[in-house]
């Protein structure tokens, strides 16, 4: 039986503004967080920054052509703020608008769906000064920001998105410190992790009383598969506050306007967390989500303390002597057993299905998308003839597609769109260049594309909605 997908179901490519754009200085943008992040040495590898990353600022005609040329039917990028509002306040900068126009207006012409993310990571450093996610007037600036992103696009961008992963954002940025803004203290990672809820909401609001009312407001979360390493009531009691950390604290109030007491009972020691004031729950889901989006790569296998061989505290996450997981610092992580990617992930597609599975129990009637789910891989283009023959890729995305369509079919899961990443090789955060996740490769000396065969093959099932078969299989 083929395996085929509803019609109209979208077929997008990811990608996020500073990973992709470059230009940093370029008509007015002010430095992110992660400019001075990756400008500190030490930060990335190899000192790698964003600054040309793959000149899509300047490419950007080009790279629509190629997705055109892909039959791709739909596009997530994300809006750099710092271009928008280079101080994270005030006046717009009208260049930085025109960008986005310019972009959303190609990829209209070209049938390609826009979907739009207000945040993927990139706050304006002048807020950052001022304190950041931790500090709460930081949620008030979002809403504004989104305000104007809605004035400028809100007439032709259907599908919003506020914030990319706010668990990386609070957790990676503000605990572990391996992401912008590098800062390692738990308390504020969990100030950050309610801020970016309150921040979500608040944008909720402004986007809903500007939008038209069939534009689509959603959030991607990089909620977590988390498993226990075997059945023994210590481990499953790891797997409950891991996912409190991981999904909960986000799912808590975004689904159900309040964050859950184990949480609040785990964290405890650390925090009484009256930063939450009287009122922000229901206004982080005053204006509920119309979809949720959900990126997945691995499986995260968790062990109560030293959990023996093998077990570690690296979550995959990157190494850092500050945990990521305020009141859960003693929980052991392990390696999935079998193949893995570049990034030394686990491949393991049964994790996206029972993602999709859970939520859509969690959150009925409430619609899904991938809005992010790929793999890393060393791509090299052949000697002859410059072809990238990307084959654990293919395998990888069929893997899951396969798992997707399963949750859609045997789970009831209603999932609307995949969107992979990523379009184009790119700025890999911490890992700068070193790990590739396009289905084109960049060469960065010459800003050279060159399709995948991931590419070919993906556009295959963008045209045909029927998952193609592996090649040799
Ligand atoms: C996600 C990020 C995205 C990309 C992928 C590999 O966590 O949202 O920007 O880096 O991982």
């Amino acid at each position: 039986m083929p395996v085929r997908f509803p019609p109209g179901f979208l077929w997008g490519t990811a990608t996020a503004a500073y990973q992709i754009e470059g230009a940093a200085r370029e008509d007015g943008r002010g430095p992110s967080v992660w400019d001075t992040f990756s400008r500190t040495p030490g930060r990335t590898r190899g000192g790698d920054t964003g600054d040309v990353a793959a000149d899509h600022y300047h490419r950007r005609a080009e790279d629509v052509r190629l997705m055109a040329g892909l039959g791709v039917t739909a596009y997530r990028f994300s809006v750099s703020w710092p271009r928008v509002q280079p101080t994270g306040r005030g006046p717009a900068v009208q260049k930085g608008l025109d960008f986005y126009r310019a972009l959303v207006d190609d990829l209209l012409e070209h049938g390609i769906t826009p979907a739009l993310t207000l945040y993927h990571w990139d706050l304006p450093q002048a807020l950052e000064d001022a304190g950041g996610w931790p500090h709460r007037d930081t949620a008030e600036r979002f809403a504004d920001y989104a305000g104007v992103v809605a004035d400028a696009l809100g007439d032709r961008v259907p599908y919003w998105i506020t914030l990319n992963e706010p668990w990386c954002s609070a957790f990676l940025g503000y605990g572990s410190g391996v992401h912008a803004p590098g800062r390692t203290d738990p308390v504020d990672a969990l100030r950050a992790a309610h801020h970016l809820n309150l921040a979500h909401g608040l944008a909720a609001t402004a986007l809903r009383a500007r939008l038209p009312a069939a534009a689509r407001i959603g959030i991607a979360l990089n909620t977590c598969a988390v498993r226990a390493r075997t059945g023994s009531g210590a481990d499953l009691d790891a797997r409950r506050r891991i996912d409190a950390l991981a999904n909960r604290v986000f799912t808590g109030p975004l689904l159900h306007g309040a964050y859950p007491d184990d949480l609040l009972a785990g964290t405890a020691r650390l925090t009484d967390w009256s930063f939450v004031r009287a009122g922000d729950e229901a206004a982080v889901r005053r204006d509920p989500l119309d979809w949720l989006g959900v990126n997945y790569y691995a499986p995260t296998i968790v062990s109560a303390a030293g959990g023996g061989p093998g077990s570690s505290a690296d979550d995959g996450h990157g190494a850092s002597d500050h945990s990521p997981w305020p009141g859960a610092e003693d929980v052991s992580f392990h390696q999935q057993p079998g193949e893995r990617t570049d990034m030394g992930w686990g491949v393991d597609p049964t994790g996206l299905y029972d993602l999709l599975t859970r939520w859509s129990r969690e959150a009925p009637g409430l619609p899904l998308m991938v809005t992010e789910n790929g793999a890393a891989y060393p791509d090299r283009p052949s000697p002859a003839g410059g072809a990238v023959h990307d084959a654990r890729r293919v395998r990888y995305l069929h893997g899951h597609l396969s798992e997707l369509h399963r949750a859609m079919t045997e789970g009831g899961a209603d999932v609307r769109g995949y969107f992979l990443w990523s379009l184009l090789d790119n700025f890999e955060w911490a890992y700068g260049y070193a790990k590739r996740f396009g289905i084109v490769h960049v060469d960065y000396a010459t800003q050279t594309r060159t399709p995948k065969a991931s590419a070919h093959w993906y556009a295959r099932l963008a045209r045909s909605g029927v998952l193609p078969d592996l090649p040799g299989a």
